[in-house]
């Protein structure tokens, strides 16, 4: 038996409970949210080599290419001339010395080229005219530079731009440009459509041809597809519209591990992830890749601003994941200068320094910003540093802007939080990360129920059910939904929470792309083409799209126990509780509307039987609805191939009364919605 107690006050439920946490992991962004196709679009992704590059030689056609690489202080004179400026400094040089067919560069994409009828494409690049000026001289004949330069011709007419089958034979969509006679870097953009009865593929790259020889240099070679609200530089479509429809109420960004970066120098560096892409170089990145930086910072902002969350900003408190630190004191004043300017890029208006930079980047209007969390994962500094350095950003943060909160990320409860104590200042808020197997989020589900609180607010700032790769499986989505009625239940307590990692592109590695994913066990899968969401992604989004704002004390619950054992042991050496419980319930209202949400999860492999009452309803209708994410076993998954195995199913319920009984399926998760006036 089951009693919802409307008699009694619940506590309020925050509403900013449930947001998003992102980073540049699994090709979150390259290769997965941000919209560009092409990869390796500035030839900084591998210094030897160029990836994701190919020559094109066809018929009697021969050809090469090869980088012009290097930053401007580490590379010969002569090569400084095809850097187009301080971002740009490495491109690709297509030598064409035979004509008499196609010969040209191609572009393999993210594991394929993503082809859609009826669809236009925006593509651009940069050519070069000539390979380089003829060197400067001296009044005395010598020149200026220590290698002359060669002067080094392409031929000025018409270059062939197209998305074409890999093996390109089909042609999808093409166009022409005029090529000029030119010394300098010339960008040249044009769109392309494909045709309304083509079959979408993958299979697929881009092209840009010519007939004829010479030397031609290339930089920032992009394509994009349509993006989201049409935004420039903008966002996949049907990734943006999976997060939409969780009704997030913030996004964590920009990390995670990617605000870090393995040295100090690594760190996200906000500054320059702004204006034009020409000067964007990308940087190192936190996951093995180097990142385009094509999110960048504003891109961060509209991304929320597109879907209506809260930006909740992490900044760089000086220290990386090699364990390189800045120990509090003067040394740290760069960095918090940086958090400063950061924040007033977001906040300022524009009469002020950063908030005028951020309006001439095309957002005049300041973004709403109320947390600011100082670093990540800090209890992992050995050296205790954390204590100083959260003070000494908590202390300036809140001088300039007293209405910020501040979130620390130790002295939690969590495995991190115990490695370290905050004595100079407490924190308000304090960041908790959980990656658990589906055994032990149940078993402590009930994790908040007796947390102090007399001190800070918790922000479950990373947490997953670790079952099933790349994406969850069921069986992770039960132990989720277990830990959700916990957090809300709690959410007194609990203002913030956030799912990691979200995103993963599910490509394997093949013969020219490494593995995209480096983290198993993400919410949302992708390929160039389509994506999916996991079981537990439709555990989020119906926790979040069902919720009141007052939680309801549910009392006398008859729990059923469980002794499944995990399908995954993420914890092999830990001996596993058993029995734990295998029911777990939470109930909130909607005091405006009198809805009543009921959450139940039934993680046990039985039907299960709950005879439920409602203590103080007043008038109640007997119709109702019931939304329930179930699958046959733990294992059942979402995939890219299956990707709807598992959803919620929404049927009507008849028979609602102030004692009503109702069967629960088994590994089941299920939101009864109840209308009270
Ligand atoms: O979510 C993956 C990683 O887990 C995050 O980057 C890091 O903060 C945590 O250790």
């Amino acid at each position: 038996k089951l009693t919802l107690d409307l008699t009694k006050p619940g506590v309020t439920v925050s509403r900013q409970l449930y947001g998003l946490m992102t980073e540049e992991i699994n090709h979150s962004y390259d290769g997965g949210l941000y919209g560009e196709l092409i990869r390796n679009r500035v030839f900084k992704d591998n210094a030897k080599t160029p990836e994701a590059w190919s020559v094109l030689q066809e018929g009697n056609s021969s050809a090469a290419i090869h980088l012009v690489a290097g930053d401007p202080d580490n590379v010969p004179m002569d090569q400084r001339g095809h850097a187009i400026n301080s971002a740009l400094t490495t491109c690709l040089k297509l030598v064409v010395e035979t004509d008499g067919g196609r010969a040209g560069i191609a572009n393999e994409g993210y594991w394929g080229i993503p082809v859609k009828p009826n669809t236009t494409y925006k593509a651009s690049f940069y050519i070069k005219g000539l390979g380089s000026t003829p060197p400067r001289r001296r009044p005395d004949g010598s020149t200026l530079t220590p290698n002359s330069p060669v002067i080094e011709n392409n031929t000025p007419g018409p270059i062939t731009v197209s998305i074409e089958s890999s093996d390109g034979k089909t042609v999808y969509a093409s166009g022409i440009i005029t090529l000029i006679k030119s010394n300098f870097w010339k960008k040249y953009e044009l769109q392309l459509t494909t045709a309304s009865d083509i079959k979408p593929t993958a299979d697929a790259r881009f092209v840009i041809s010519t007939n004829r020889k010479g030397i031609y240099y290339f930089n920032l070679v992009s394509l994009f597809p349509p993006t989201y609200n049409n935004r420039a530089n903008g966002n996949r479509i049907d990734i943006m519209k999976l997060m939409a429809d969780m009704k997030p109420a913030f996004l964590r960004f920009p990390g995670g591990n990617f605000l870090e970066g393995p040295k100090l120098t690594d760190a996200f560096p906000w500054k320059i992830t702004l204006g034009p892409l020409e000067s964007r170089p990308g940087h190192k990145g936190s996951w093995g890749y180097h990142a385009t930086d094509g999110m960048g910072l504003l891109e961060f902002l509209e991304w929320c601003e597109d879907i209506k969350m809260e930006p909740l900003l992490a900044v760089y408190a000086g220290y990386s994941l090699d364990g390189d630190h800045v120990d509090a004191g003067p040394l740290l004043k760069p960095y918090i200068e940086d958090a400063l300017n950061e924040i007033e890029y977001i906040t300022g208006d524009i009469h002020t320094y950063w908030g005028a930079k951020r309006a001439a980047d095309g957002h005049p209007a300041p973004f709403k910003l109320r947390y600011v969390e100082i670093g990540n994962e800090d209890g992992f500094d050995a050296s205790g540093s954390y204590d100083g350095r959260f003070a000494q950003f908590n202390d300036a943060i809140k001088a300039k802007y007293p209405a910020l909160k501040c979130i620390a990320t130790i002295g939690g409860r969590d495995f991190l939080g115990v490695r370290g104590k905050l004595t100079i200042r407490k924190p308000e808020i304090v960041d908790e990360h959980y990656y658990r197997n589906a055994w032990e989020m149940e078993e402590d589900a009930a994790h908040y129920d007796n947390y102090d609180r007399k001190g800070f607010k918790v922000f479950v700032g990373e947490w997953a059910t670790r079952e099933g790769a790349p994406t969850t499986n069921l069986n992770a989505a039960l132990g989720d939904a277990a830990w959700m009625t916990g957090m809300e239940r709690n959410s007194d307590l609990v203002i913030l929470s956030c799912y990691a990692p979200l995103f993963v592109n599910v490509n394997k590695a093949t013969s020219t792309a490494p593995k995209a994913w480096q983290w198993d066990s993400d919410l949302i899968g992708y390929n160039a083409l389509t994506s999916f969401g996991s079981p537990s992604y439709y555990v989020q989004k119906i926790f979040s799209n069902y919720i009141g704002n007052k939680v309801v004390p549910l009392t006398g619950a008859n729990i059923p126990t469980q002794t499944r054992p995990a399908t995954k042991k993420d914890s092999a050496d830990k001996k596993m509780p058993q029995p734990i419980p295998g029911m777990f319930y939470v109930a909130t209202k909607d005091t405006k509307t009198g809805k009543i949400f009921l959450k139940v999860v039934n993680a046990t492999g039985k039907p299960q039987q709950v005879d439920i009452e409602l203590n103080g309803a007043t008038t109640l209708s007997p119709e109702g609805t019931i939304v329930v994410i179930k699958g046959d076993k733990p294992e059942d998954t979402n995939t890219i191939d299956d990707p709807e195995k598992i959803v919620p199913v929404t049927s009507a319920v008849k028979g609602l009364g102030k004692k009503f009984t109702r069967t629960f399926d088994p590994y089941s998760v299920s939101v009864l919605q109840i209308n009270t006036i």
